[in-house]
């Protein structure tokens, strides 16, 4: 078996209005300077958990303004923000969270976010620090990885560093009872690309696949439900675990070409990088589907598709499942619909072959041409 290291949050506490044991643990550790970084919509609840946490604490300030998909530049500004910082907490979505987990690396630190790009080259970090997900779907509340768009480039570039992971994780369900359904499908969706493209990985390994089948089976049940009904606390509940164990899988194992594929679309035209992976998930796994069957049919029984006649049959019914329940969630898979013309596929699919960190898991070998192929499916004509 092939060794590997579990890297989690010293403290991980989960459950339904959690959030009161975050404020019991910030209180306890008295921070000199508090940090709250997190998005304008969530505004509103960092400013009550500051409130609360003022007495108990020195100073506490927010950072209120970081919006999807964050830029290098913008995590410049949040990291002059924060100065004087000793205890970062990231509130919100993926993109806050994974600003907070770098702002906490770097701050009086002598590193460039630039020179931290890549595995394991961040050399530590400085600040405490406490992630609170109210999305359900980055995994970013577990995982060592951040991710920036660097716009001179056009690309999401993703710094992957132990020290990214928070010393402490409160995962609570009741604060993504908020969430719009359109934001709950594309996060949801992000959460099963994490375990799917980890269980089907040709680094797949037998504890990962624990975490990622689990995580599977939980949005094949929950998934379209917290879209259609976003008050449903149970499924809720469902979708804030599935995102916990695709998050899990993110340090050990990590995805593959959906998410390599899926890079371009973000970085040159800004669509949302769940979106993104729902567009490219079947398609994906479609093609990948022959390098593995056996696997890629575990996946579709885990999603509650049929059994057919053979592995790869199955797993065939497995890539139209994952294509119903985008359409379910109201994805709209045409990325023409998203202001993409067919006349970007090429760039895209040269630069979509530079993520090889990425690209090197896959289970398929995948090359530029299928990268074009792949792309061209995601258009309903051309
Ligand atoms: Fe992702």
């Amino acid at each position: 078996m092939r060794t590997i290291t579990l890297l989690q949050p010293r403290r991980l506490t989960i459950g339904s209005g959690c959030l009161q044991e975050c404020e019991s643990y910030l209180e306890a550790l008295a921070p000199q300077h508090l940090h709250i970084i997190t998005s304008p919509s969530q505004s509103s609840v960092a400013s009550q958990l500051a409130a609360k946490l003022a007495r108990a604490n020195g100073i506490v300030s927010i950072d209120d303004s970081i919006a999807s998909e964050p830029t290098i530049q913008m995590f410049a500004s949040a990291l002059t923000r924060a100065q004087g910082a000793t205890c970062i907490v990231g509130l919100g979505g993926g993109s806050p969270l994974d600003v907070a987990k770098l702002v906490a690396a770097l701050l009086r630190s002598d590193q460039n976010v630039e020179d931290c790009f890549g595995i394991g080259l961040l050399r530590g970090r400085t600040c405490h620090l406490v992630c609170v997900p109210t999305t359900s779907g980055t995994g970013s509340e577990v995982s060592p990885n951040a991710i920036l768009l660097d716009e001179a480039a056009k690309l999401k570039k993703g710094v992957v560093s132990p020290h990214l992971v928070p010393d402490a994780t409160f995962i609570d369900p009741s604060l993504t009872l908020t969430m719009s359904p359109a934001v709950t499908a594309s996060t949801g969706l992000d959460a099963l690309t994490h375990c799917i493209e980890a269980y089907t990985n040709k680094f797949a390994h037998p504890v990962i696949d624990v975490y990622a089948t689990q995580g599977i089976i939980l949005c094949g049940r929950h998934l379209v439900r917290a879209v259609t009904h976003p008050e449903d606390l149970t499924a809720r509940e469902g979708m804030s675990l599935a995102s916990f164990y695709g998050g899990l899988c993110l340090g050990p194992v990590n995805t593959a070409a959906v998410h390599a594929l899926a890079y371009p679309l973000g970085g040159e035209f800004h669509l949302a990088h769940g979106l993104s992976n729902a567009i490219l998930l079947p398609h994906v796994f479609r093609f990948n589907a022959e390098a593995s069957p056996v696997r890629h049919a575990a996946v579709a029984l885990a999603l509650g598709a049929k059994p057919a006649d053979s592995y790869l049959e199955t797993a065939y019914a497995g890539a139209d499942k994952l294509q119903q329940m985008a359409t379910s969630c109201g994805i709209t898979s045409d990325l023409r619909q998203h202001g993409i013309s067919p006349s970007a596929i090429p760039n895209m699919a040269r630069s979509a072959m530079t993520v090889t960190r990425l690209l090197k898991n896959n289970p398929r070998e995948i090359t530029e041409a299928d990268c074009i192929d792949i792309y061209a499916r995601c258009f309903d004509s051309i």
